[in-house]
């Protein structure tokens, strides 16, 4: 049994436990959302519902959830779609390493399942791209299993409902809410008692402006009756990204092709090709003005000195100016400036992870958001 008083909660007993279920479960009865997806009890179904809706609402969700399964209406199709229909299925919701992800869970399926959707949590989850929650969706959802379903929505429920004075957004503490959900749900109707949290914490007790007088489980709720809904859930604000200064390099040869460079080092768009980038010096007087988030002020010449030394090219650099490019990753922010230079000779380059290449040859180079940004700036000037 999970030690609920280390972390300062009150579990409840037997019978309120029960109350809870048939209070929370009689109004979703009531006043459940009609969604394709409740329609259905296969669980491919669920399952392609469940990964466009952590990326995208409710309202949004729909027409591409029909759409896809009109597309591949089974897993052995997804397993053989095409990469262009696969990734055309998923245009606009973004992420596309979750649709790319979902095609090699079903070939899993296809393989290692004889291409019967698993029907147990613990091969739903030893599936690609299928954590904790998905899994215990499709387990709860599809196969009436009593697994937790456990999202940012439960989370904020739970951590009303018992005053959880702990961080719903550290990983860590997610064992926490999901022993809670292990006592509370509902044997007999998980995949209801999962949806219906689900319904609940995404509108009744939404992350912004909740009505909890109007939510039916108020007379559960520690944070209702005490006052503290302001409170809870406890979530912590992200670290800010941190900005970085980025010189890139645009230099362009006689034949009108422009130098590429691969980046093999760092995790961090390792693989992705663009114009040579390095981080910049700063012209040091000004360093707190960049924290302001104001033009960032270097010294050219510098920038310039840099890269003749690391390339061992002397490009003749223009006094052009171009729109500042910004691209921000969960721990960066970077504020791209770009300078231009001409080389006079199609110079030979001693290294296989740079090359001249044409404008026109542009898309057979994986390009990342900050390179095609440069790229749109730089065309567009
Ligand atoms: N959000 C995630 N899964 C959901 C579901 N099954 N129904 C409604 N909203 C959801």
């Amino acid at each position: 049994m999970f030690d609920f008083e280390k972390y300062g909660i009150t579990m409840w007993d037997e019978e309120k436990i029960a109350s809870f279920r048939r209070t929370l479960l009689a109004w979703y009865d009531q006043e459940k959302r009609d969604l394709p997806w409740r329609r259905t009890s296969d669980p491919y179904a669920i399952w392609v519902s469940e990964i466009m809706l952590q990326q995208t609402q409710v309202i949004t969700v729909i027409p591409y959830y029909e759409r896809f399964l009109n597309w591949f209406p089974t897993v052995a199709d997804l397993a053989e779609a095409s990469e262009e229909k696969l990734l055309k299925a998923w245009e606009g919701l973004g992420y596309y390493s979750r649709v790319r992800n979902m095609q090699t869970a079903a070939q899993q399926i296809m393989t290692k399942f004889g291409g019967q959707f698993p029907n147990n949590h613990a091969d739903i989850l030893s599936l690609q791209g299928i954590g904790p929650y998905t899994a215990g969706a499709i387990a709860s959802i599809a196969f009436g299993l009593p697994e937790p379903a456990v999202d940012g929505n439960v989370m904020r429920v739970m951590a009303r409902l018992f005053e959880v004075d702990h961080d719903i957004g550290n990983p860590a503490n997610r064992k926490i809410f999901q022993a809670i959900m292990e006592v509370l749900i509902d044997p007999d109707r998980p995949g209801d008692f999962n949806q219906a949290l689900m319904d609940l914490g995404t509108d009744i007790e939404g992350p912004k402006n909740p009505r909890p007088e109007e939510s039916p489980v108020r007379a559960f709720s520690a944070a209702y009756l005490n006052g503290t809904m302001d409170k809870y859930p406890i979530k912590e604000p992200k670290k800010k990204p941190r900005p970085l200064a980025i010189q890139a390099y645009i230099i362009q040869n006689k034949k009108g092709e422009f130098l590429l460079e691969k980046n093999t080092k760092g995790k961090l768009l390792e693989g992705f090709w663009s114009f040579p980038i390095c981080e910049a010096n700063l012209v040091s007087q000004q360093l707190n003005l960049f924290e302001e988030d104001l033009p960032v002020v270097r010294d050219q010449l510098t920038q310039q000195q840099i890269f003749e030394e690391s390339y061992q090219l002397k490009p003749n650099w223009s006094d052009q100016t171009f729109p500042e490019v910004k691209h921000t990753f969960s721990h960066q922010k970077w504020q791209i400036v770009m300078t231009e230079g001409h080389i006079e000779r199609a110079s030979d380059l001693n290294n296989a992870n740079l090359a001249w290449v044409s404008p026109e040859d542009f898309s057979n180079y994986p390009f990342a958001t900050p390179q095609k940004k440069m790229v749109e700036a730089y065309f567009g000037k």
